[in-house]
């Protein structure tokens, strides 16, 4: 039999994982976007990646709307940012604050991120209550910085060793 929600929620808890925030832009939502941690490298050739989206996100169909979107991986000095991007605020509010521009597919490029990569979607596959949503990257953008991360429910900064 298969572990429970609260057993899965405890054990996953333990995962310490970067902080993303997903972009997309179509004619018909306008920019969208939310912070995913459900990031993961694919396949280096072709290069691709997948998020994972929860089926009721918003920026979920505008995925499916643009067939585009923008993986931006949080600096440390980005944490705001990822409370805005989660919910309780209009995508209009989300993207007031930040500077951000299209990139080459025309999803949002959040620029002050550490990394950005900029995607066609390739494939999508429900997986319960999920979307995974595979993207070949056209383009890759690198700043200088260091990473937010997301262990045990909270915000963690890199401790130099
Ligand atoms: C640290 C953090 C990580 C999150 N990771 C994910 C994720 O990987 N996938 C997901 O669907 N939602 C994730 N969420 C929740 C979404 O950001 C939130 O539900 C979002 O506002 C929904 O998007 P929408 O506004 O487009 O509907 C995360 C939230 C936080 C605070």
């Amino acid at each position: 039999m298969a572990i429970n929600a609260d057993e899965f929620k405890n054990a996953l808890q333990l995962w310490a994982s970067g902080v993303t925030v997903v972009t997309t832009h179509s004619e018909k939502y306008g920019a969208q976007g939310m912070t995913v941690t459900a990031f993961s490298s694919v396949s280096a050739n072709p290069p691709q990646i997948l998020v994972c989206l929860n089926s009721s996100a918003d920026t979920g169909e505008g995925i499916a709307e643009s067939q585009c979107f923008a993986v931006n991986v949080l600096d440390a000095e980005q944490q705001d940012l990822s409370g805005q991007f989660a919910g309780g605020s209009s995508q209009e509010q989300r993207f007031a604050s930040t500077d951000w521009q299209h990139g080459i597919t025309g999803a949002p490029i959040l620029s002050a991120s550490l990394m950005s990569l900029d995607c066609k979607v390739v494939d999508k596959v429900r997986a319960g209550t999920h979307w995974i949503v595979i993207g070949e990257v056209h383009e890759a953008i690198c700043r200088e910085g260091t990473p937010l991360l997301y262990y045990r429910g909270g915000y963690r900064l890199l401790a130099d060793s």
